[in-house]
């Protein structure tokens, strides 16, 4: 078997977590990998690299990819120039397919987001044998509880938040802070949780300028004057229509929220756009672990011969049982959990 790998759209952490246990795993099962460069552009124009173990090792920390990616380059409008110059959009899926084959591809693993799920699953229909593996910080991709990247981003925006209440509180100010999530208000929802914000908007609740207003004067009655604002980019007010359109200007929705809060309270506001920081940096723990199962898992769906499906991750929400249902049976690593899996398959050791 000779296996393609892609990383389409925008980056994330962990997405090379995921490349390594995905190779390392092809490579276990006996398979030839080869990396595609800059998502489908690659196959557009055959920009491949092998992949194998040694290429793979001492990347796992790594942000970014190393196979390089692109939100631009939709082989089913594919932007190319016309004869007088000007840029027209065609179709060149036909060549992505003759590519696969030309490349002597047997199965090909899409590590993307949902526009480049949508792309992968246009292209499975059009026979090309393929597994995806879910990419977003934003978490908003159905069908999987979390995706990688979106801890670290959580992290990130969180940690920004420690910071920033210090300096609120001592100028007695308040700060908007932006975070990334255009239809989908997880970062802002969990970095805002665990950093204490006074404030979330997020964009499935579109906010009442005068309510978010009335908690800022009444924690200045309470002797708190600061106050601390969590804004999803995508959030919007009550009547209003969302603002986060192309072209991307990520700034606007916090500017405007600050500039509202000013006008209704009084109180002088800074804004922090924490824009691609978010996408950038070490993975933590989760994702790494994450990204590890997800690779290794894609692989298996390829052995398994499962294609045109989706790794995702399940677990239950939280919710309540029985005092007697927990106790008297400790929660012991399952052996034969995924997790235990992956690792033996990208080679750790269990000493047994
Ligand atoms: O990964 C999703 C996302 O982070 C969005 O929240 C954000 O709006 C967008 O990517 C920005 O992407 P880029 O600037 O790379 O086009």
């Amino acid at each position: 078997m000779r296996i393609g790998i892609l990383t389409g759209g925008g980056d994330c952490p962990a997405l090379n977590a995921v490349i390594r246990a995905a190779v390392k795993t092809s490579v276990g099962f006996g398979w030839e990998v080869v990396g595609i460069e800059e998502g489908f552009d690659g196959l557009v124009h055959c920009k491949t690299r092998p992949l194998t173990k040694a290429s793979v090792s001492g990347i796992l920390h790594l942000g970014g990819t190393i196979l390089g990616t692109t939100s631009a380059a939709n082989p089913f409008g594919y932007p190319t120039l016309d004869d007088r110059g000007q840029t027209v959009e065609r179709d060149l899926s036909h060549k992505v397919v003759s590519n696969f084959r030309k490349l002597g591809l047997d199965a090909l693993i899409v590590i993307g987001g949902d526009g480049t799920l949508a792309i992968a699953e246009r292209f499975y229909e059009k026979g090309i044998p393929l597994v995806a593996v879910p990419k977003t910080i934003d978490n908003d991709i159905g069908g999987t509880v979390s995706s990688f990247g979106f801890d670290t981003a959580v992290n990130t925006a969180r940690d920004a938040l420690d910071k920033l209440h210090t300096t609120a509180e001592s100028h007695r100010r308040v700060i908007v802070v932006e975070v990334m999530g255009r239809h989908a208000g997880w970062i802002a929802v969990h970095s805002g949780v665990a950093g204490g914000a006074d404030i979330i908007l997020i964009p499935e609740i579109p906010y009442d300028p005068a309510k978010v207003a009335a908690i800022i004067i009444m924690r200045e009655r309470l002797g708190k004057h600061f106050s601390i604002v969590v804004v999803a980019e995508g959030a919007f007010a009550q009547g209003a229509e969302p603002t986060y359109a192309e072209p991307k200007r990520p700034g606007r929705v916090g500017g405007r929220v600050a500039s509202t809060i000013t006008e209704l309270t009084g109180k002088e506001t800074r804004v922090v756009v924490l824009g691609h920081l978010q996408r950038g940096g070490p993975p933590t723990t989760f994702d790494r672990v994450l990204g590890t199962r997800f690779g290794a898992a894609a692989a298996r769906l390829i052995h398994n011969g499962a294609f045109g499906r989706m790794v995702s991750l399940l677990p239950s929400e939280v919710k309540s049982i029985p005092i007697r249902d927990a106790i008297g049976q400790q929660k012991r690593v399952p052996i034969d959990s995924d997790v235990i899996e992956s690792a033996r398959e990208i080679g750790i050791s269990f000493g047994n």
